[in-house]
């Protein structure tokens, strides 16, 4: 490609004009570039440095894509992470000349055995459910491993919660991460010879089964998972592929490769706004004897939104493993993907950014309702389709009123979006559904004498306890039935990583978003996912059968919520924290 030849830029999903002059993609150069030699994984290497990042070099240059891009350049996702000099750092946000004539080691440069010990404990645990940022925790806590082996096996108090407060992990709630990384960090490795547990036998094709129910999305189980190895769309375009981010006009804009399409669209680091996110719609006017008002909530699913195409074929799946919590059900990359490769003649990968996602990707839909004891009461939501039928499932003394603001998409394709925010209102009076009723006796203990009982149509059944001092959330348990089990690990760690999923909406999750209707938060931070370290301990109890398998996280989800917000004293507004 000729230096002077300009980006292109066409309606996103579809081709540019027929009449636009043909056009290819930008250039990468803006630096003069010179050669930065460094260790990677053993081997030296030299990249031309242009003012790219080591994770641009990685994955753009020499080929590495265990190391994930989640939000580069933030800093803040952890899914790059990679070990220079011995010290985890962020691939990012670290220049690539920061590393010339240092060593660099990824996650596919771990010693084999170690590296083999580690995905098989995260998937003993459960702990790697879509597996994108997988790779990139494994190899902070193997830095942590060996820095600990250094200092004749020293532990510190805390060690693994400060480690992950370095990444995001969407699906699996941490809890099973934890018990991955203590098993490992105990010294059941290779090093010191110490035997290591060997696991029951497990069916992981059964298991995948199960993640597959829960989600409802095709999802593996196994050590590809948790090596990051199951066909990302930013993994496997072909060699040479050109790539595709969303313009300042709405269009896109395609370079040689990330760093050249994204400078060619004048990409902006995204920022987390200091404005406190503000529920957009106001409780109906009438006699309540409870109120709730949510926020937009993101699905905050870490692998963006990417998805590559040769001319005239299929484009890739922009959710390879996993369903992304139904937030790329209607994703509109494959389908630019398709139509930029015909228009170019070449393979393009079209991919969104953190800042894309934030922007364009569906929402929960904000409520603000007012109900009565009995269950009747009258619910504002932002206009999404198909809500207020989920609403009426659950609560069908609920009056539904959409309303036009504006504001970023919603959708009720996220996970039970509408359902589980009626599952929350009745259950905040105490009354009861076909779907949802509060009952006495607490789940293992918890709780103040009372559980949520959750029942889909198809029979599955969640129960949750929530315990709460002052204003702080300090424990959870939750029991489900859900058919054959298929797999214990899996179908427990779906329930951990909802309940996850279930405190961090209440308490902690919402967008900013102004009165034109801009979203503010544009960090995968400023999402409000709760870390490691603010998650209580969940216990799940998972009963067998009776009956096929059937889908129980998304009730697990609504009567965590429920019980949460029953347990903090049905707090006017969410986020509660
Ligand atoms: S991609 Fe580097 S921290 Fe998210
Ligand atoms: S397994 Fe961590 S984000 Fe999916």
């Amino acid at each position: 490609m000729s230096s002077d030849e300009q980006p292109t830029s066409a309606a996103p999903g579809a081709a540019s004009e027929p009449s636009a002059p043909p056009a290819g993609p930008a250039p990468s150069a803006a630096v003069p570039a010179r050669d930065v030699r460094f260790t990677l994984d053993g081997s030296e290497v030299a990249v031309a440095d242009d003012g790219i990042t080591l994770l641009e070099a990685l994955r753009g240059r020499l080929g590495v894509t265990s190391a994930k891009d989640g939000c580069s350049p933030q800093g803040q996702c952890g899914c790059c992470t990679v070990i220079v000099d011995g010290t985890a750092r962020v691939a990012c946000v670290t220049p690539l000349r920061r590393v010339d004539g240092r060593s660099v080691v990824t996650f596919d440069g771990l010693d084999e055995a170690v590296r083999a010990r580690w995905t098989q404990s995260f998937v003993d645990h459960g702990a790697s459910q879509c597996g994108f940022c997988t790779p990139g925790i494994v190899v902070r806590l193997e830095a942590l491993r060996a820095r600990s082996v250094d200092h004749a096996g020293e532990r510190r108090e805390g060690e693994v919660e400060r480690a992950l407060a370095a990444h995001l992990c969407r699906c699996t709630g941490w809890q099973s991460i934890e018990e991955a990384a203590a098993e490992v960090l105990a010294g059941v490795g290779p090093e010191d010879g110490t035997a290591v547990a060997v696991p029951a036998p497990r069916d992981l094709d059964a298991a995948g089964r199960r993640a597959t129910l829960e989600l409802g999305a095709p999802q593996r189980v196994g050590v590809d998972v948790a090596a990051g190895a199951v066909g990302f769309s930013g993994d496997t375009a072909p060699v040479g592929s050109l790539v595709a981010v969303p313009g300042p006009d709405g269009g896109w804009v395609v370079g040689d490769d990330v760093v050249a399409a994204r400078r060619a669209a004048g990409k902006v680091q995204g920022r987390r706004t200091t404005v406190e996110p503000v529920p957009p719609l106001d409780v109906p006017d009438g006699e309540w004897d409870l109120t709730l008002r949510t926020s937009w909530v993101d699905a905050a699913y870490v692998e963006t939104d990417a998805s590559w195409c040769e001319p005239g074929g299929e484009p890739s799946s922009a959710a390879a493993n996993g369903g992304a919590f139904g937030g790329k059900r209607h994703s509109p990359v494959p389908a630019a993907a398709r139509a930029l490769a015909d228009e170019h003649g070449r393979a393009v990968l079209a991919l969104w950014s953190r800042e894309d996602c934030t922007r364009a990707a569906p929402k929960r839909p904000p409520i603000a309702a007012g109900i009565r004891a009995d269950g009747t009461g009258r619910v504002h939501v932002v206009r999404t389709e198909g809500v207020a039928e989920r609403i009426a499932a659950v609560a069908p003394g609920l009056e539904v009123v959409e309303v036009d603001v504006p504001g970023p998409p919603t959708s009720v394709v996220l996970r039970a979006a509408g359902w589980a925010e009626a599952v929350v209102l009745v259950a905040g009076v105490g009354a009861a559904s076909d779907v949802v009723a509060v009952e006495p006796g607490a789940v293992d203990g918890r709780g103040d004498g009372e559980r949520v009982v959750v029942r889909t149509s198809d029979g599955a059944v969640a129960e949750a306890s929530v315990d709460v001092t002052g204003d702080r959330v300090d424990g959870i348990a939750v029991r489900v039935l859900a058919g054959e089990i298929l797999d214990e690990v899996v179908l427990r760690s779906y329930c951990l990583g909802a309940a996850h999923m279930a405190l961090s909406w209440v308490t902690s999750e919402g967008l900013a978003v102004d009165a034109d209707g801009t979203v503010l938060d544009l960090t995968v931070r400023s999402l409000g996912v709760l870390r490691a370290a603010d998650m209580p301990p969940v216990d799940v109890d998972v009963l067998p059968g009776p009956g096929p398998a059937v889908a129980v996280s998304d009730a697990v989800f609504a009567a965590v919520a429920a019980a949460t917000w029953r347990a903090l004293g049905t707090p006017r507004d969410w986020p509660a924290g």
